[in-house]
Formats: structure tokens, C-alpha cells, sequence
């Protein structure tokens, strides 16, 4: 009956939030980007996926995903190329030692929950492939590096490389044709700067129109102002917030993130029929953290829009009072901020996020 056994691991991964945007890809099979990006990964926020993988030689083939409660197609050549490199890994233990049980062979079962709302903007593919991969590498008891592992997390969904570290995190677009150097490296780690908060105004959960996968790759072919983004203004931001983090310079770190995000919706705005993520709430949130920084006569707080309506607004702790408190003064005062699942803020103020 040993071979009927069912092997089984578990794990959970956080979303991150880029301060830099990765849009566009320059090799859409091995999911290559065309610029590096930077990001902050919430660990201690809400916002997490949970995922469990089993496989046992008693399971009828194929390999299966569900995610939500939903079964997923997993025939697509990003979670196959996920697989598949998991694969091979265990299958060379294998091997190397013949005693160890052939889970290489072995049809694979996923079971995957959001506790966020999927595709609306808020990273679900981040956190969703990172704990895909990070979850089949326990139980193939891979001793892969997290940068390893980032490598094939990226060809599940690009993002999601950031979201196998902590802290502070840019994934460096890499120079190899076969996308070998595209990984994710660590910035800083949360200890670096702990006193980064992420507020997340949840403006909608529905899911989005355009996914990011087709949206980056219609900017690509159709916007002229992506190739002044792409080649000129993120490599000279990626120099500048890699330098605000590792000085802690706030006041640099939030310019250069709105402006980002602003810098990327605008390829949206660009793009051949245009793409608008952002709404009419999305920009009240602008607006407030606007004069938010006018009242305080700084920059203390920071907002980035992924691609989706929602809002995630970066502020230190010691600022916690004038940020958080403005935003929660409005929320359920003005339309749609309230939202319908009754929690429309969630914010990471009181735990920290961390590695
Ligand atoms: P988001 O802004 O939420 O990242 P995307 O358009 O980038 O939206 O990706 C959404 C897709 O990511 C989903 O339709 C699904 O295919 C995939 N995804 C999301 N969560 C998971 C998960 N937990 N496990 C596997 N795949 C996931
Ligand atoms: C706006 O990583 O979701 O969130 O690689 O096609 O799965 P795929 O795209 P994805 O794109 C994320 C876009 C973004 C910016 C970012 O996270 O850097
Ligand atoms: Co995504």
C-alpha cells in the first residue's frame, strides 16, 4: 500500500505592491519583462493566498488546480511551465537517490484560496503563484534558493517572483535570451525600514476587464509613450528608489511611486483601444493623498494603483494618525468607499509587515 500513500504540504504567501511598475513583456513565452520593477511585499497585511499540494500514484491523472472553490485549467503554458520545472528538480533527487519516492511521476492536486478579492488589482497572481511554486517545492522537498524559486514563479505570472521575499524586492529584468538572470532580488529587508505601512482602500472586488497579461502585451504593440517608459524613465526611477529605500528618504520614495503609477496608467491611457484602470473613486483617493501631503507640507503618504481601482497608499508610522485617520474619516461618507463587503480599508497599520 506504500505506493497508495499521499504525500502533502501547505504554505501561504502575501501579495506585493510594485513601487515600480512591471508592464510590458519582452519575451511573452518565457514571461521576460521589458523593464525591472520594484516592489514592497505586505507580509502581515490581509491579503494572502493559502494554498495546499498533494500528489499520490492513487490519483487519477491529470494534474488539477482549484482555486476559490473553482477548478482552474492548468493545460496553460505558464502553470505547465511551473510544473514542469518542479518536476525536473525532484525527478534529478530522484534520481541521485533511488530510495526516495517518485513524486516526479505522480499526478499533482492544488487547492488554492484568496482571502482577497482575484484579478481586481490587488496582486492575486503575485501571491497566487508564489505559494503555487513555494507549495510544491516543500513537497518535493526541493532545496531550491527563494531567487530559484523566482525564477519559475515568474513564468507563472511575472509579479509573483517579488512575492518569494520579504521587504523590499526588485526583480532585475535580466540580460539572457533564455530569461535565466530575470529573478527576484532582495532591495533591503523589512528590518532595513519597518516603519513602512501599506493602506488598502479596496474601491472594488470585482474582477477586472483586461487582465494584465493582455492589457501589458496591447501597450506594448500600440503605445508610443512605453518605449520613452520602458527604456529612459524606469531605469533612472529603479536607480532612485533603490537609493530613497536604503537611505529611508520618504519624501524621494513617495514621489517616485506616484509618479510611477501615474507614469503607467498614462501607457494605459496610450494603449490602442485605451485601457482605463483607474475610476472616478481612484481618483478622489489621488486627490486626497494630495492634500493629505499639502496640509502636512511633505510627502507622508504615497498612492499606487496596480491594474485595477484599488488604491494602496504607503505612509510611515509616525504618520499614521494624519494618513489613516483622514481616510477613515471619509470612508462610508462618500460613494464607494464603503463597498459592499462591509470592509472597504484594510490596512496593515497595526501589524507590521515582514519577511
Ligand atoms: P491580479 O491583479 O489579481 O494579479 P491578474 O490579471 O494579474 O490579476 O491575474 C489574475 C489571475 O491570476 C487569475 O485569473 C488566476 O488565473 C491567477 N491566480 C490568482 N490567484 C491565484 C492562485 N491563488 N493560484 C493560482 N492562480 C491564481
Ligand atoms: C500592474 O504579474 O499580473 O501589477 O506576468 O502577465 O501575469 P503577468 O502579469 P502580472 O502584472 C502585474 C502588473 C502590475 C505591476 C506590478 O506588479 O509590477
Ligand atoms: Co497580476
Amino acid at each position: 500500500m506504500g505506493d497508495q500513500q499521499v504525500f502533502r504540504a501547505s504554505t501561504t504567501a502575501p501579495v506585493n505592491i510594485a513601487v515600480i511598475k512591471y508592464w510590458g513583456k519582452r519575451d511573452p513565452k518565457l514571461n521576460l519583462p521589458t523593464n525591472s520593477s520594484l516592489s514592497v511585499t505586505l507580509a502581515q497585511s490581509d491579503l494572502r493566498t493559502h494554498t495546499t499540494a498533494s500528489c499520490s500514484s492513487s490519483f487519477s491523472s491529470p494534474d488539477s488546480l482549484i482555486l476559490n472553490g473553482s477548478p482552474q485549467d492548468v493545460s496553460g503554458a505558464r502553470t505547465q511551465a511551473c510544473f514542469r520545472e518542479l518536476r525536473q528538480l525532484r525527478k534529478q533527487m530522484e534520481e541521485s537517490d533511488s530510495k526516495l519516492p517518485k513524486l516526479s511521476q505522480m499526478p499533482l492536486r492544488v487547492v488554492s484560496e484568496n482571502n482577497f478579492p482575484t484579478a481586481a488589482g490587488l496582486a492575486s497572481s503575485a501571491a497566487g503563484f508564489a505559494a503555487l511554486v513555494r507549495v510544491i517545492a516543500d513537497l518535493y522537498q526541493l532545496s531550491s534558493t527563494p531567487t530559484e524559486l523566482s525564477r519559475i514563479a515568474r513564468q507563472g505570472s511575472g509579479s509573483a517572483c517579488r512575492s518569494l521575499f520579504g521587504g523590499y524586492v526588485a526583480w532585475e529584468k535580466g540580460t539572457e535570451v533564455d530569461g535565466s538572470d530575470s529573478v527576484a532580488v532582495e532591495v533591503a529587508p523589512v528590518s532595513h525600514w519597518p516603519e513602512m505601512r501599506a493602506l488598502i482602500l479596496v474601491v472594488s472586488a470585482e474582477k477586472k476587464g483586461v487582465s494584465s497579461t493582455s492589457g501589458m502585451q496591447a501597450t506594448v504593440a500600440t503605445s508610443t509613450l512605453f518605449t520613452e517608459r520602458a527604456e529612459r524613465t524606469v531605469p533612472k526611477r529603479m536607480e532612485e528608489m533603490k537609493k530613497a529605500i536604503l537611505d529611508r528618504d520618504f519624501d524621494t520614495f513617495g514621489k517616485v511611486t506616484m509618479r510611477d503609477s501615474n507614469s503607467f496608467h498614462a501607457t494605459c491611457l496610450d494603449t490602442d483601444p485605451p485601457i482605463f484602470y483607474m475610476n472616478d473613486v481612484s481618483q478622489a483617493a489621488v486627490r486626497m493623498v494630495e492634500e493629505i501631503n499639502e496640509a502636512a507640507g511633505r510627502v507622508i503618504a504615497a498612492y499606487t494603483f496596480d491594474a485595477g481601482p484599488n488604491a494602496v497608499i504607503y505612509y510611515l508610522a509616525e504618520n499614521e494618525h494624519a494618513v489613516v485617520g483622514l481616510f477613515k474619516n471619509v470612508l462610508g461618507s462618500k460613494d464607494g468607499w464603503a463597498g459592499s463587503r462591509g470592509s472597504a480599508v484594510k490596512s496593515n497599520s497595526e501589524a507590521k509587515f515582514n519577511a
